[in-house]
């Protein structure tokens, strides 16, 4: 089989270096004489045949440009959402079209959902699929890191900054809340790059007295402010029920609301209970999609560039159904099979964690 026109696909919330990473496999395949062809708002626009043309002119300028010039959405071609509110399995019509839009491989950027849907179209047997793992939130397995996770990180670290001057200035608390999903990778990077002194994880279900604990102490050492970062999955242990799985509720809730983790205010309630409990007036910062926005940083331009050029390397030699990941100096690719339906969590005796706990920031848990 010869590979003469690809099509690329990102799926799932945005985030910075998905231009770069597309820009990345467009150039390495291009050159061989192999057509591109963008395919809009993720697995909708295959569903829904809405393709634009990836020349020369539409490929220039993506390095530092964030978002994705594809559009995205979250949708799946086995559960594509009707107007009456119903669902419906799509993947015949995602099969039809990328057969009448003559591809020989599908690449589609995206995170952890984004690895299972393709892995679900890999399956039906028809489809060349290759993937790259994008996020901030640094949760996919089998990659050490995802892009997008860098900038995601610095705009939540400069945040943190700016929250040091005005906490400081007040003598007050300030709660920051960050994204991250169901896992603590991002709170935990930013939290310990800007200096916070207590950093909640889904990971580590806190005790609320040991987080009040913490903030008692430091204020009788003389500091007069605090940061907590919380990631946005993070719960309470509570001792009758062991760890409350917040995910679990979350995901009943989202069933019913289409509620998403960061939407559940636990850091209002925290700060609430703080004032109350020790009386240190307290703020909270949701940070939200600002920490997705802008330019991505070098280091997020540099690997989406690498694990794009690889992909390209990849669809040359007609290597299909593998994830591009990031494993220690290399780029590698892995079957989907591995990566599909898994999440990767921070664990407990993670480096991150034991720096958290030789710096004395609190996780929550503990005398
Ligand atoms: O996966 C990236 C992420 O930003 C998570 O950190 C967050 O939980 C989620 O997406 C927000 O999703 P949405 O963009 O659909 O609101």
């Amino acid at each position: 089989m010869d590979v003469n026109c690809i099509g690329i696909l990102t799926s799932g919330g945005d985030c910075p270096g998905l231009n770069a990473a597309i820009r990345a496999v467009a150039k390495t395949t291009s050159v061989q004489g192999i057509g591109i062809i963008g395919i809009l708002d993720g697995f909708t626009g295959l569903i829904e045949n809405r393709v634009m043309h990836l020349g020369p002119r539409e490929l220039s300028g993506l390095l530092t440009l964030g978002g994705t010039i594809l559009g995205t959405s979250r949708n799946k071609p086995h559960k594509m959402p009707l107007p009456d509110g119903t669902y419906h399995d799509m993947t015949g019509a995602a099969i039809e079209n990328y057969k009448r839009l003559g591809l020989d491989c599908l690449v589609c950027l995206g995170g952890g959902g984004t690895q299972k849907n393709a892995y679900r179209l890999l399956k039906q047997g028809i489809l060349n699929i290759i993937t790259l793992p994008k996020t901030i939130d640094n949760d996919i397995w089998g990659t050490d890191v995802s892009f997008g996770f860098d900038t995601g990180m610095t705009n939540a670290c400069e945040a943190i900054d700016k929250l040091h001057t005005t906490a400081s200035s007040h003598h007050r608390i300030m709660i920051v809340d960050v994204m991250g999903h169901n896992t603590g990778w991002l709170a935990l990077s930013a939290g310990l790059a800007g200096g916070a002194d207590v950093i909640l994880i889904p990971e580590i279900p806190y005790k609320i007295e040991n987080v009040l604990n913490a903030l008692v102490e430091r204020r009788k050492s003389g500091k007069r402010f605090s940061i907590i970062v919380v990631a946005e999955g993070a719960h309470v242990f509570q001792a009758d029920h062991g760890s409350v799985n917040e995910e679990k509720n979350v995901k009943k809730k989202k069933k019913k609301t289409n509620f998403f983790p960061h939407q559940i205010p636990l850091s209002e309630k925290l700060a609430t209970i703080i004032e109350t409990e020790i009386g240190i007036e307290t703020r909270v910062t949701t940070l939200g999609y600002l920490q997705r926005g802008g330019v991505p940083t070098p280091a997020d331009r540099l690997i989406a560039t690498r694990l794009g050029t690889k992909a390209g390397e990849c669809i040359l030699s007609q290597q299909f159904g593998v994830m591009m990941a990031v494993r220690g100096p290399d780029i590698v690719p892995v079957p989907l099979e591995e990566v599909a339906g898994k999440k990767k969590t921070v664990p407990e005796e993670h480096p991150l964690i034991k720096t958290a706990e030789r710096l004395g920031v609190s996780l929550g848990v503990g005398a």
